[in-house]
């Protein structure tokens, strides 16, 4: 801590008053100087009862050491968003020297979207302050992914500063996101190969299996006569049961198979897949469709699919739902698909789509499905009035619809 000595005030002889005087007056002169550059902390001023301290400004000061030893940018700008005090880690982050960044503009390390965005979250940010996401460009180039926090500051300002802000390097959350994204698709991907695999096992091996089971217990039922009675109708009911055994494993096999999208085409798929559940669940399903003129592309169309399976899945495991309405339009340029249930919804912020969510893997799937093929997924969801899962995936070009 850099201190400045004064001497206390003793009874001078009047001889030497003159030069005592001269010689405080120069003493106070070096300290506002001091003061002035910022060279001192401290005043010390000897008095009866032994050195007195006198800090600077004492409270900044310990802020100051605070803030410089954070591990996020802060500043804070006057109403025009001229930088009045950055700290080193801000520097850092937009790597220019601090000096060249006092005094300049914020909005210099902001592309023109995070300019509006900045703007208007100037204007909602109220005095609990707010956060939005932007990419800062860096003095070398390159950009900063961070996250800004805003404090309005007093209306007078602090020191002319209107805004105070915190700054958080964003680029190894990034980093951690992106490999989290790209082992969710990974874990996607082998989920629809595993699905594939024991579907084709289920077709090639028990189907076929269970079709000579059934052709051979028509045949026994066949060769008993009527007058062998309980035995006979005993093989009629096995025969049955066959028969229902074999569909169901038909049912399951299809479900699982991705290539069924391509013998029936997605509306044939969505409708059997409604059919299916009402048919299962007793809960029955309202489906809309528009027809599209062209054929979108297959992993639209398997994400499509996927994510109906799951929503309808989660509806039986946990809506207690009445009806469900599956809706199939064009919005512009846009397939959509929404999926309503009158069920006992739940609060999506604590299951947002799997990415806090606690437990389950089927929001979180249906997002990443969505997101792979350049859509998204919105999940909305009131206690008592039902859930509506709602996703909007980008058409071709040369894909239209009609109704
Ligand atoms: N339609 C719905 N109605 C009511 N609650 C729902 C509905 N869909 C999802 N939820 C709630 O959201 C949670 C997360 O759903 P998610 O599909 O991600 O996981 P899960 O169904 O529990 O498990 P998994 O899908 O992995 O088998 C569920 O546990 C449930 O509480
Ligand atoms: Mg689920």
């Amino acid at each position: 801590m850099k201190t400045i000595r004064h001497k206390s005030s003793s009874r001078p002889a009047p001889s030497r008053e003159l030069a005592e005087l001269r010689a405080r007056l120069s003493d106070a002169e070096e300290t506002v100087r001091a003061i002035r550059t910022g060279e001192v902390d401290a005043v010390v001023v000897a008095g009866k009862q032994g050195p007195q301290v006198f800090t600077l400004q004492g409270a900044e000061h310990v802020y100051r050491v605070l803030i410089e030893s954070m591990s996020e940018g802060a500043l804070t700008l006057t109403a025009d968003k001229t930088i009045l005090y950055a700290n080193q880690c801000f520097a850092r982050m937009v790597k220019c020297p601090l000096e060249q960044v006092m005094g300049s503009s914020f909005r210099r390390f902001l592309s023109a979207e995070g300019r509006t965005m900045l703007r208007s979250l100037l204007k909602r940010a109220d005095r609990f302050g707010s956060k939005i996401q932007v990419l800062l460009n860096a003095g070398d180039g390159s950009h900063t992914p961070a996250q800004i926090s805003i404090r309005p500051l007093t209306k007078s300002g602090f020191n002319g500063a209107t805004i105070g802000m915190v700054l958080a390097d964003m680029t190894e959350a990034r980093q951690t996101e992106k490999k989290l994204r790209a082992l969710t698709h990974r874990v996607v991907q082998v989920q629809e190969a595993e699905r594939g695999r024991v579907a084709l096992e289920l077709h090639d091996n028990i189907t076929q299996l269970l079709c000579a089971v059934l052709f051979r217990s028509q045949a026994l039922a066949d060769k008993l006569s009527p007058r062998d009675g309980p035995a006979r109708r005993e093989a009629m009911r096995l025969h049955e049961m066959l028969g229902k055994t074999a569909e169901e494993v038909e049912r399951i096999s299809r479900n699982l198979r991705p290539g069924v999208l391509e013998q029936m085409g997605l509306i044939a798929v969505l409708r059997a897949t409604s059919t299916g559940f009402a048919h299962r669940t007793g809960v029955p399903v309202k489906l809309a469709c528009v027809q599209l003129t062209a054929r979108l592309p297959a992993d639209t169309e398997l994400t499509l699919y996927r994510i109906l399976q799951e929503a309808l899945k989660n509806v039986e495991k946990h809506a207690r739902a009445r009806h469900v309405t599956v809706r199939l339009t064009q919005q512009g340029a846009f397939v959509q698909l929404v999926i309503n249930d009158d069920g006992i919804g739940f609060d999506p912020d604590h299951h947002p789509a799997g990415r806090r969510g606690k437990g389950g893997l089927g929001l979180l799937g249906m997002r990443e499905r969505a997101t792979y093929v350049g859509g998204n997924l919105k999940v909305k969801s009131v206690r008592r009035a039902g859930t509506e899962i709602e996703v909007r995936i980008p058409l071709p070009p040369n894909a239209t619809a009609t109704n």
